[in-house]
């Protein structure tokens, strides 16, 4: 199992989501099984309108590597830097922002902000 932890407004506390592994389930279809409100538009990385922040709960992160369209449109969205979005690798310290239709549950548990 796999911990997936929500913090959001419209909630008065976290919501903790237990999710079995190899699920490739993403966090978008997470926070719509769980009513969570969030803007989304296109659900195929076009329009950036799901950003959410993520953030590992272990102590060391692992690398990321996030795919050419989900790094296009966090920049124009305004949530990577024009650094970040011309790297292939991110360094050690994996993007605060992802786009939560593309974002696939691994094995790490993490931290869901929106
Ligand atoms: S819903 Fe459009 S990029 Fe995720």
């Amino acid at each position: 199992m796999v911990t997936v932890t929500f913090l959001t407004l419209p909630l008065r506390e976290k919501l903790v989501v237990e999710v079995p592994e190899n699920t490739r389930v993403t966090l978008l279809n997470l926070m719509k099984r769980y009513n969570l409100p969030k803007q989304c538009v296109c659900g195929e990385g076009k329009c950036g309108a799901c950003a959410v922040k993520v953030a590992p709960m272990r102590q060391s992160a692992r690398m990321v590597r996030l795919s050419d369209m989900e790094r296009r449109e966090l920049f124009q969205a305004g949530k990577l830097s024009l650094e970040e979005s011309e790297s292939q690798d991110l360094k050690d310290i994996p993007p605060r922002w992802r786009l939560a239709c593309q974002y696939v549950v691994a094995d790490e548990p993490v931290l869901v902000a929106f």
